[in-house]
């Protein structure tokens, strides 16, 4: 580990005398002999070490030391001096030196007390490059983390799909449309982080819902729509009791997203804003996907006509201010479409 020394003494002798003891135990040094310079090349410099004469004609060693510890608290101060006087050391100690050498400096002490103290400086660093090293390792582990939390509610979600016959990606494209709506709506960035993980999880209930009826190629009747319409709440049931945000969220969106703003939808004829926003956000990106996606029973719809259906649908279906930000949204929609294409 190189490290670097800064020496300031008015007298040139004495700094040649640093340097030369530096140069003994390996340590770089710049050494001024007018303070005011030493301090503006401490500013500009990365320095390990301070070496500084008490009496100088212009400034002190003490008003060096206290320049010095505005910006730096951690970097050993020596002050060196001939006066043998408790007060002013005292004073020194209080303005952040670090230790002291009698004039005139001799090898064997300058080597022990710079030893010591450069001894500190050389684990001060290393703790630093460890504690940033191990940042970065914790930083990279948290995103792995969040990555695999993300697939495995994806894959959660693709299980209930999977038994409504809706195979593909509708899952990931209503994560992506939702987290889109969130963003341009303004939400915080851990808001969005909440709705991509937590949407996939709109129709977990489905499991619940008997094979017969997800699959009925006809209509269903009255009291099996009933039974269809149960999805919510038992989506809502299996998810409410985590204490996890995406699984909260997971279980408010399972349980609004087929509330209509008007007040006209299920399971609890909720109307606007007492609509959860993921619920009334979900609720646009799963019926603009399906409309867009190839079903069994129907072919997908033109873009436009989507466009112009969810625009007619805005107060009464959806909210109004949420349709008009996805609405605003063609590029992005476009290509989220195009990353998670159905083969
Ligand atoms: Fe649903
Ligand atoms: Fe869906």
């Amino acid at each position: 580990m190189n490290l670097n020394a800064l020496s300031i003494d008015d007298e040139k002798f004495n700094l040649l005398l640093i340097e030369a003891m530096c140069a003994e135990i390996g340590l770089q040094v710049h050494s001024f002999t007018d303070p005011r310079k030493g301090i503006e090349a401490f500013q500009r410099g990365l320095f390990d070490i301070v070496f500084v004469d008490y009496m100088m004609p212009s400034v002190d060693g003490i008003t060096v030391i206290e320049e010095i510890r505005k910006t730096a608290s951690d970097i050993p101060i020596v002050m060196i001096t001939a006066v043998d006087d408790n007060t002013l050391m005292l004073r020194a100690i209080e303005s952040g030196a670090t230790e002291f050498l009698r004039k005139p400096v001799n090898m064997p002490e300058f080597k022990a007390r710079t030893g010591n103290l450069l001894q500190l400086r050389k684990s001060q660093l290393l703790l630093k490059d460890r504690a940033k090293l191990l940042e970065e390792e914790v930083r990279k582990a948290t995103e792995k983390i969040l990555t695999r939390e993300h697939e495995t509610l994806v894959i959660l979600g693709r299980v209930a799909e999977y038994k409504d016959q809706e195979t593909g990606n509708h899952i990931a494209r209503v994560a992506h449309y939702s987290r889109l709506i969130a963003q341009k709506v303004g939400e915080s960035a851990e808001s969005q982080e909440i709705i991509f993980n937590a949407a996939p999880l709109h129709d977990i209930g489905k499991i619940g819902i008997s094979d017969f009826i997800l699959t009925k190629p006809e209509g269903l009747d009255a009291s099996e729509v009933n039974l269809m319409r149960k999805h919510p709440e038992i989506g809502y049931t299996i998810l409410k009791d985590s204490d996890s945000p995406f699984l909260q969220a997971g279980a408010i969106i399972s349980l609004t997203h087929h509330e209509r703003f008007d007040g006209r939808g299920y399971p609890n004829g909720l109307m606007g804003e007492d609509i959860h926003l993921y619920g009334r956000i979900v609720a646009i990106a799963d019926v603009f996907d399906a409309l867009f996606s190839k079903r069994p029973y129907k072919n997908p719809w033109p873009l436009e006509n989507i466009f112009e259906y969810l625009a007619n649908e805005k107060g009464k279906h959806f909210d109004p201010r949420l349709v008009e930000v996805f609405l605003q949204s063609k590029e992005e929609i476009r290509a989220i479409h195009a990353l998670f294409a159905d083969n």
